[in-house]
């Protein structure tokens, strides 16, 4: 997983490219780079690290040009250094590629290029697309391409410039996403839409076995044997601000802070309060399928499948069907059982990662239906799926999933009340009261956000812990295990989420003075059982911090410190604990001087396996 641009037209290119880089550079920041055609010659700047490493250096040594590509890196094969930082060269340094993905036969490519002659200079798997592509050059630039992708195992999206066949950029996808915006007199390619939105709001979504050429007069796409093509232009409506910080020292905490207005526009026009029905226009499953639904799979990675897990309570309580949850890279791997009215839903914010991409595949394959929830429009989850459900959460920037979680939870509420209704499940006027609670919450969020400072505080008191304890029960044990992911990759704190249930089966060993516990207490069903939980760490000497609602007088004896969130539906209790944990995390981190909207190691989307 990486970030590839590509530009060409009269804009100031090394400006283009690396406000580009740093839009893509949550897809990784190990190294990057870019290159350029200035007057028929190839020039090239990479450096190791971030992009504004890359733009110091173009600072002391200027590149110019009307084309160009950049890269953004998180390494897979080849360590993060200045020399396998993209692009990478051919032998006669005329033919440059930037690259995501990988080349699963690198190895013997590399042995029979070696073979015939071919000097390499990295331990990437790209720089075998750059030879390869030279090995089939002729006289055009996207003749060599074609036949150089029909050798390529694995997944890719790339893009090739050459200084001799110039002026034209050319793009191959299989696997990865690659996206053209088309402006006025100038063209983009991009692994997402943010590089494109400030430009121009018309894009086209290359498909798998695709290749685009951009040259001055345009674009024009053919498939991998040849075939010319018609592609569809989307227009998209997403707000180049919303890719910007606005006044917000990191993106995760814009996002945190958006989320009353992300659920709204994941609501809005999905549910009437006149007709007590739900409009979910994209799922594309029959009626009839819905009704006769047995059992469900819910497959995804990360905090998707922590809303997963959520989802699985969501949809048993109003639906009665079983449902089951799975991490996207067991599923592949276990002897699943398929079965005829079966559904299977894929939860992805990006719709890129590739776990979850190899699970939808498989399911596919064995005549599965699938359902994706997915925030990004025309991702690849979302045209290999037989329906979707969009999250309007708009661009999460931060690596950390915040917004993009609880739309995730908006999107699994709607489909289960909307399957609860198909099955007749609800009595006359009772999915009401649901809408209702629904339309309260971003408002209940909102009052959440307002304590943030208090929040603060909490963090300036425990940020130097070094193990925390997440508890939760039923509904908000997902909660607790999203509670810890989030201080984990924030702050890099070791956290650990348990259902509280489970505490005396092991945990409860590490509890003492030193390792505060984290309670997740709403006055639900499983309320009386969390104080037992919170009792037993007290015991022990633990420090316990609760989350609680705000007329619970009982549990503030009993905890060292709380924080009060509104009362709500006790189903509909995740929306709301999950607010402060995300604010602790991200305080906790900030206090550490961690780089929370790119912490170490991480990526935002993981496209490969
Ligand atoms: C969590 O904060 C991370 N962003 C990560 O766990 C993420 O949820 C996971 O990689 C899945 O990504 P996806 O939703 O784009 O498939």
């Amino acid at each position: 997983m990486c970030g590839i641009i590509g530009y060409l037209g009269p804009k100031k290119i090394s400006s283009i490219l690396i406000e580009g880089l740093k839009k893509l550079e949550y897809r990784g920041y190990d190294s990057a780079g870019l290159a350029v055609v200035n007057k028929g010659k190839l020039e090239i700047r990479r450096v190791k690290g971030k992009i504004s490493n890359l733009e110091e250096i173009i600072r002391m040594s200027p590149i110019d040009g009307n084309y160009g590509i950049g890269h953004t890196r998180w390494a897979t094969h080849g360590r993060p250094s200045e020399e396998n930082a993209h692009p990478h060269r051919d032998c006669s340094e005329t033919i440059v590629v930037v690259h995501n993905g990988i080349i699963e036969n690198y190895l013997d490519l590399k042995k029979e290029l070696l073979e015939k002659g071919h000097i390499f200079r990295t331990e990437t798997d790209t720089e075998v697309i750059a030879h390869l592509i030279e090995e089939n050059f002729e006289k055009n630039l996207e003749i060599a391409v074609q036949k150089a992708v029909k050798k390529l195992g694995g997944v890719f999206a790339f893009a090739v410039i050459s200084s001799k066949d110039p002026e034209k950029i050319v793009t191959a996808k299989k696997g990865p996403p690659a996206i053209i915006g088309l402006g006025s007199d100038e063209y983009f390619v991009s692994s997402d839409l943010a590089p494109i939105l400030g430009h121009t709001k018309d894009v086209i979504f290359l498909d798998d076995e695709e290749i685009a050429v951009i040259d001055k007069n345009g674009v024009q796409f053919m498939n991998f044997q040849g075939k010319t093509l018609s592609k569809k232009i989307d227009t998209i409506t997403w707000d180049p601000i919303m890719v910007e910080k606005g006044g917000f020292k990191h993106f995760m905490l814009k996002e945190i802070f958006e989320q009353p207005r992300a659920l709204r526009e994941t609501l809005m026009g999905r549910i009437s309060l006149d007709t007590g029905k739900i409009y979910l226009d994209e799922i594309n499953l029959s009626p009839d399928f819905l009704r006769k639904i047995s059992r469900i799979n819910i497959i995804a990675c990360g905090t998707s499948y922590h809303a997963g897990l959520v989802g699985k309570y969501f949809l048993e309580n109003l639906t009665h069907i079983p449902v089951e949850v799975d991490y996207s890279s067991e599923y592949r791997y276990r002897d699943f059982i398929l079965e005829k009215n079966q559904l299977n839903i894929i939860i992805s914010q990006s719709g890129e990662t590739a776990d979850t991409l190899a699970a939808l595949r498989i399911i596919k394959k064995n005549k599965g239906k699938t359902l994706s929830i997915c925030n990004m429009k025309g991702s690849t989850a979302t045209r290999e799926a037989d329906g979707v459900i969009y999250t309007h959460a708009g661009p999460e920037i931060g690596v950390a999933s915040t917004k993009t979680f609880t739309t995730q939870l908006m999107a699994l509420m709607l489909f289960s009340l909307y399957l609860a209704q198909v099955k007749n499940r609800f009595k006359k006027n009772e999915i009401l009261t649901y809408f209702q609670e629904l339309q309260r919450i971003p408002h209940k969020i909102e009052s959440i956000l307002y304590q943030s400072s208090k929040i603060e505080n909490l963090a300036q008191k425990y940020f130097h812990y070094t193990d925390f304890l997440y508890l939760g029960r039923w509904v908000n044990f997902p909660i607790a295990l999203e509670g810890a992911l989030k201080l984990k990759e924030i702050s890099y704190i070791h956290a650990e989420g348990y259902p509280a249930g489970e505490m005396k089966h092991g945990p409860i060993a590490l509890i003492e003075e030193k390792m505060p516990t984290v309670a997740i207490a709403p006055k639900d069903r499983v309320y009386e059982k969390m104080l037992s939980n919170i009792s037993e760490v007290k015991t022990r000497n633990g420090i316990v911090l609760a989350v609680a609602w705000e007329e619970d007088k009982e549990i503030r004896e009993k905890v060292d410190e709380i924080i009060y969130i509104p009362s709500s539906h006790p189903l509909f209790t995740p929306f709301l604990t999950v607010i402060p944990l995300q604010l602790f995390a991200y305080y906790i981190g900030l206090k550490r001087g961690a780089d929370v909207d790119q912490p170490r190691n991480l990526a935002k989307s993981v496209t490969v396996e």
